[in-house]
């Protein structure tokens, strides 16, 4: 997938980070065109009946990204994926070694996995913690090679990496990008980037939570942002 060929509304992925199936389809509704690609994570899923709200955004013309982030035996995470078949899911994600991934891309079907490389919430100190003493860069570059070597779609990175993974990756895979803050912000993610550095230093898709669903006018927060990708985008 070029960058060229993807719509420039389609870049936004707006997350569903939402307790309930009625309330995030109030915010679907709400935000009416001004979003055209959700994601769904591990809140909706296990508080509504993941698969309904799935379907129900698909019906609406919606894409859709799963983001369960599978880490399980190899064997448990392909059958995991397999599950997701025939669903119209755009993107699911996997966060694991080299066996897991390819057991992923090998049950994918039509829908592109997505690895995680390195969590936009960790900085050094949180992965010294969790025993990987490394530049986060070089381990992000290292993930997504073999991401894509093994039969991933792409990767989710954050925009702090972006360029360098462009660099590494060339066109190939696509790069998608938590941790997008328009402006000030105050909580738990450490490497953020605004919504034009992401997209001019390589990614292709940027997802949104908290400064959507948290804005006085959700729309108004998407057309915001849409705004600045058609401008970070213009030739
Ligand atoms: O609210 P915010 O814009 O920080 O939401 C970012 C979304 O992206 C969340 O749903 C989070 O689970 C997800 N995500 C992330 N970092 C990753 C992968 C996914 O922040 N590496």
């Amino acid at each position: 997938m070029s960058r060229a060929s993807i719509p420039d509304e389609q870049r936004l992925i707006a997350a569903l980070d939402i307790p309930s199936g009625a309330e995030a389809r109030d915010l679907v509704r709400e935000l009416g065109d001004s979003v055209s690609f959700y994601k769904v994570g591990l809140e909706l899923f296990t508080a509504a009946d993941g698969f309904a709200v799935v379907d129900w955004l698909s019906g609406q013309g919606k894409q859709v990204f799963v983001d369960l982030k599978f880490f399980d035996v190899p064997a448990t995470v392909a059958r995991a994926v397999k599950q997701l078949q025939v669903r119209n899911i755009t993107f699911a994600t996997v966060h694991g070694n080299d066996a897991i991934m390819r057991a992923a891309a090998e049950a994918s079907g039509d829908v592109g996995i997505l690895a995680v490389t390195v969590l936009t919430s960790l900085d050094s100190a949180d992965m010294r913690d969790l025993g990987f003493d490394c530049d986060i860069a070089a381990l992000v570059r290292s993930r997504a090679s073999r991401a894509l070597a093994l039969g991933c779609a792409g990767v989710v990175a954050s925009g702090q990496e972006a360029a360098v993974l462009r660099n590494t990756l060339g066109e190939r895979g696509v790069i998608v990008t938590p941790g997008i803050r328009p402006g000030q912000h105050d909580d738990d993610q450490k490497r953020t980037v605004t919504p034009t550095q992401a997209l001019r230093d390589g990614a292709d898709y940027l997802v949104v939570g908290r400064p959507i669903r948290d804005a006085d006018s959700p729309k108004a927060a998407a057309d915001e942002i849409q705004a600045e990708i058609r401008s970070a985008l213009a030739p």
